[in-house]
């Protein structure tokens, strides 16, 4: 891949502790190409309303919808997507999910992009003690439903609640696993494509759409027929 890979970095945090210096530098060490975004100062909105808006009429229906344009452009205008989440209460932050609850009608199952089908997503969290990998796998799984073929997951127990509180050991550590994952992603050749699991769920959801009238669904169908998925194109063919 080009050297001067965009990147979108999503911190789950305003902050600059640990996770926000781990993700900084997976990021650096793959491209000098960043937009960064602080969760909640640059999306401040609270969860889903659960109005139907997007469902029914498009995201750009969605009271907040311009709030996540900004962040979701900037992550389709992207080679790689890095998303950086403290570990609370053994979750990713309630800003982060916050900010994914408005992207549900991009998952797969809706309306996902195709632009989503060729990038690759790093997860990064750190924790006290427990709860990292967790986060990672559900920042990962936020990737997989909106399309994206690849996420490395990186995960780190810091015991401390500031970086300079870190212990220089671990700080090796997370210097050395940032390393081997920005030289898999620059030394990849072209883009990820999407695995069999993902292929699998297209032909599910492809099978789904095709026979499926509920008014609950008739946005997405539309979708689906408009971008001759029910044929035989296929979303990672134009991405
Ligand atoms: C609200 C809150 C919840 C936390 N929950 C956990 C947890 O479930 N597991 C854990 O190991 N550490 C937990 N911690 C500690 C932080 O995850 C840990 O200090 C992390 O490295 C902080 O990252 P930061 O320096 O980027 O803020 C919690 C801290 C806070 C403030």
């Amino acid at each position: 891949m080009s050297k001067n890979m965009k990147i979108t970095l999503i911190h789950g945090q305003n902050h600059k502790g640990s996770t926000y210096y781990a993700a900084r530098m997976v990021a650096e060490k793959i491209s000098g190409n960043i937009d960064e975004y602080f969760l909640p100062k640059d999306f401040s909105e609270e969860g889903c309303s659960g109005c139907g808006a997007c469902l029914h009429n498009g995201r750009d229906h969605c009271p907040h919808a311009k709030k996540v344009e900004v962040i979701f452009n900037s992550m389709l205008s992207s080679d790689i997507i890095i998303i950086g989440s403290p570990t609370y209460v053994m979750e990713m932050t309630a800003h982060l999910k916050a900010f994914f609850e408005h992207l549900y009608t991009a998952w797969l199952g809706h309306r996902p992009e195709d632009a989503m089908y060729s990038k690759t997503a790093v997860a990064v969290s750190t924790g006290a003690i427990i709860g990292m990998k967790g986060v990672t796998k559900s920042l990962a799984r936020q990737m997989f439903y909106l399309g994206v073929p690849k996420t490395y997951r990186l995960s780190f127990g810091v015991m401390a609640n500031s970086w300079d509180g870190v212990d220089s050991k671990v700080k090796k550590q997370i210097a050395a696993a940032t390393d081997r994952v920005a030289r898999k992603i620059t030394s990849q050749k072209g883009h990820p494509t999407p695995g069999i699991k993902a292929r699998f769920m297209f032909s599910m959801l492809r099978r789904f759409h095709k026979g499926n009238d509920l008014p609950l669904f008739t946005t997405d169908k539309k979708y689906w027929v408009d971008k001759k998925w029910l044929d035989n194109n296929r979303p990672w063919k134009n991405s």
